[in-house]
């Protein structure tokens, strides 16, 4: 489960993108990834199996080369290292590539929900959160990271996951942290962050050479294994109508979806949409999302998008009130949430 292609991998992660060309030239390693289910056949799987073995085991010869082991890192060609580890650890390694899937759980999309979360905590009070596609459930803990926006300020106590987040517009950065009255998680695959081998692998899928991804994410999964939401494990289509009902005895129900739709297949958006739609009729509720427009046709976005990549993030807050839908286009973003461009 991945949306980073190998030309992003060169531009953001030039350790990974070394890796990539040269186990793509040694038939010895790629034959490891036979043991992964057909459509997950895919070097980055490899690459995420590897790094657990070096975060599990910081005394390996391989760990030397990997930064978010030692902050002294090599910086000559990790890989002859790594192919004396995948020929030492084939085994260990087959077994995880036909386990795992690469995860996610970007917790810099906080930086994109919060002035949205803003603008609803000043129109309805108290919010409760139901993040849907919500992997280890980190950025329901949107009110528990200290934000810094660039121009805008800094929002939110003093906190280990500081998110830095450059602006260009009006951003309505709020002047504090929203209420959050309650929080449910929905995953069809949640993250489970009580057993240390699900975390450790969340944290193997983040590129070796992101360290700041990677710093964060360590201590977002500090703070959620202090305040562990409730996260339930089900579909998106399914889990809605009895999740928005929980919420809601809590305070405001507010959706939040961040790069989970374009998982969904047309049809599939499609019921999520009417299962919204059929909520709304009968109660007020809100729906923050931040995806991408080029992959998640059949979502209103309430704008048209130029640009056709599949990297650019809009930012859509659709409420329903008195059973009546608006849909309000934000901004576009960085898919980490690095930048947020408001709309006029
Ligand atoms: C790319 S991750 C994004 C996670 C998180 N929203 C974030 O922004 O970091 C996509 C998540 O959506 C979940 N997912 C995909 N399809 C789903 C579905 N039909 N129902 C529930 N969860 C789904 C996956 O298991 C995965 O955890």
């Amino acid at each position: 489960m991945f949306h980073d292609s190998g030309h992003d991998q060169g531009v953001r992660s030039p350790f990974n993108a070394n890796l990539n060309r040269r186990i793509a030239e040694t038939p010895s390693i790629i034959a490891l990834l036979q043991a992964a289910p057909d459509e997950q056949q895919l070097p980055v799987l490899l690459l995420a199996a590897v790094h657990s073995l070096v975060l599990a085991e910081p005394d390996l010869e391989l760990a030397q080369w990997y930064p978010t082991v030692t902050a002294d890192a090599f910086d000559s060609d990790p890989f002859p290292a790594f192919e004396r580890l995948c020929s030492q650890r084939g085994q260990q390694i087959r077994e995880i590539v036909a386990l795992r899937f690469t995860q996610t759980n970007e917790v810099g999309r906080c930086a994109l929900l919060l002035p949205a979360l803003g603008m609803l905590d000043a129109e309805v009070g108290a919010l409760s959160l139901i993040d849907v596609g919500t992997s280890a459930g980190l950025n329901l803990h949107v009110d528990r990271y200290e934000y810094r926006y660039s121009p805008g300020g800094t929002v939110g106590r003093a906190s280990r996951v500081v998110l830095i987040c450059g602006t260009r517009g009006a951003v309505p950065v709020p002047d504090r942290l929203p209420a959050i009255a309650g929080r449910i998680g929905i995953d069809q695959h949640p993250i489970d962050l009580s057993d240390p081998d699900e975390a450790r692998w969340l944290m193997a899928c983040v590129w070796p050479d992101q360290a700041d991804r990677f710093q964060r994410i360590e201590a977002a999964i500090e703070i959620a294994r202090e305040h562990p939401p409730e996260i339930r494990r089900t579909n998106a289509i399914a889990g809605l109508r009895p999740a928005v009902s929980s919420a809601g005895e809590h305070g405001h129900p507010v959706i939040m979806n961040s790069w989970v739709l374009n998982y969904l297949s047309d049809a599939q958006r499609v019921d999520y949409l009417g299962e919204l739609d059929a909520i709304g009729s009968r109660r007020d509720l809100s729906w923050v999302f931040a995806e991408s427009p080029a992959l998640c046709p059949g979502i209103p976005f309430a704008r048209e998008f130029d640009n056709d990549s599949e990297h650019l993030t809009a930012l859509t807050l659709t409420r329903w009130r008195n059973g009546v839908r608006t849909v309000e286009h934000l901004g576009v973003s960085h898919p980490h949430g690095y930048w947020l461009h408001w709309a006029n």
